[in-house]
């Protein structure tokens, strides 16, 4: 028997990215996070992640424009988004509105390397309207058509609110979406490759992962992470207000990774941005709230903040609704799960692991009558 929770078991090999949770390193196709987190655009790390490699200026403004060229989405789907506002939680629209998009997706059915390449991009940039069209829709205001002159993160603010976001936050927005794009094996990104790997289309896959993701051990827990916080309300109320979570055998939503064993790398950029965003917002008591839980989280428990904890101030300060905080970590791990579906079909073989009976073994059938 494996550990549980399959701990330490190599599941697949990929050339997308990798952790040295004894170190704190992550990086991407060779990358160091750090390296990108500062430098490179969510544009960028999706060509990185489907080409393993950097583009070159040209690739790049052909991945932008095909990009904004596939962003609108159908009548479809914009009718089902409606529908959708009124009876869904954010996350269970976009499993639903992911699984419908198959339906009108131009290449049908074709599973070719190159219909999936197309239908990964298309994914890739229908995502950031399917969330924005259903918050507009739900809160009764009117969807804001694409704008193709902005940039993935910056369209994505200007969809939500209607206004076009100022540098800042753009980038602010774009620096999420760069740390959040991939993480080898976690739950969502193996529940696709699981999907894949039964030759099951690219949809199917996506599908699964977003309902993986959903889970607050799993992406739901940025949303968790803003309501304790929110909660808390007050740097006072911080340590006995974790401490009795604590001794209640709660766990504190944000903390802790079955892979780093130290400070996990996109934290280190997450904190740096909610503290420069709460200075910004005139709103600085959050992060104050969320640096006092991190500090007494390692005191009490020697924990440290996981990618989703900062996320939360950070996307709070940038007008983010909470139930939306997970939809848009599927936003950006949208590059990773697609990357990893095809890079499974270049060299499938299913995934199929064993269990271990610990049931009754030689058991007789009984009658229905005579069953006591
Ligand atoms: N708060 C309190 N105790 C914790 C926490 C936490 N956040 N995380 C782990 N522990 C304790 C846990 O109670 C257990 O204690 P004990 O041995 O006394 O029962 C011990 O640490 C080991 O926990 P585990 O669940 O076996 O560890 P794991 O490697 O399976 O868990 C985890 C990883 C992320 C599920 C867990 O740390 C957790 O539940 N964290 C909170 C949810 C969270 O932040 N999830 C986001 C993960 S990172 C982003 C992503 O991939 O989505």
């Amino acid at each position: 028997m494996t550990g549980k929770g399959l701990a330490e078991v190599v599941a697949a090999q990929t050339a997308l990215s990798d952790i040295d949770g004894k170190l704190g390193i992550l990086s991407y196709c060779g990358y160091d996070i750090h390296d990108l987190a500062r430098n490179a655009t969510f544009e960028e790390v999706v060509y990185l992640l489907h080409h393993q490699r950097l583009p070159n200026r040209d690739e790049l403004d052909d991945l932008c424009e095909q990009l904004a060229t596939d962003r609108g989405i159908s009548g479809f789907l914009r009718d089902l988004m409606s529908t959708l506002a009124e009876q869904t939680s954010p996350m269970s629209m976009l499993r639903t509105s992911i699984s419908a998009a198959s339906a009108y997706d131009p290449d049908g059915w074709d599973q070719s390397p190159e219909a999936n390449y197309r239908k990964a991009i298309r994914l890739i940039a229908r995502i950031p309207t399917l969330i924005a069209s259903y918050q507009r829709l739900r809160t009764g205001q009117e969807v804001i058509e694409p704008n193709e002159k902005l940039p993935h993160a910056a369209n994505f603010l200007n969809m939500l609110t209607g206004e076009e976001p100022d540098q800042d936050a753009a980038r602010a927005l774009d620096v999420t979406l760069v740390l959040y794009a991939d993480h080898t094996m976690n739950a969502s990104t193996f529940t696709a490759r699981v999907i894949a790997s039964t030759l099951s289309d690219i949809h199917s896959a996506i599908t699964g992962a977003i309902a993986a993701l959903k889970g607050p051990l799993h992406g739901g827990a940025n949303e968790e992470a803003w309501k304790l916080i929110e909660d808390i309300g007050d740097v006072d109320r911080v340590e006995p207000h974790i401490k009795e979570l604590l001794a209640a055998k709660k766990r504190i939503m944000g903390f802790g990774h079955r892979v780093y064993k130290t400070e996990d790398p996109r934290a280190t950029h997450l904190r740096r941005l909610s503290y420069e965003l709460g200075q910004r917002t005139g709103q600085p008591q959050w992060h104050e709230i969320a640096e006092r839980i991190e500090k007494v989280v390692m005191d009490e428990k020697g924990l440290y903040p996981n990618v989703d904890f900062y996320a939360a101030t950070v996307y709070h300060s940038l007008g983010v609704p909470t139930d939306l905080m997970t939809p848009i970590f599927a936003l950006a791990r949208m590059a990773g799960w697609t990357a990893h579906v095809r890079e499974q079909y270049a060299d499938n073989r299913l995934i199929r692991p064993e269990s271990e009976y610990i049931g009754p073994r030689d058991q007789k059938y009984v009658p229905v009558d005579e069953r006591s």
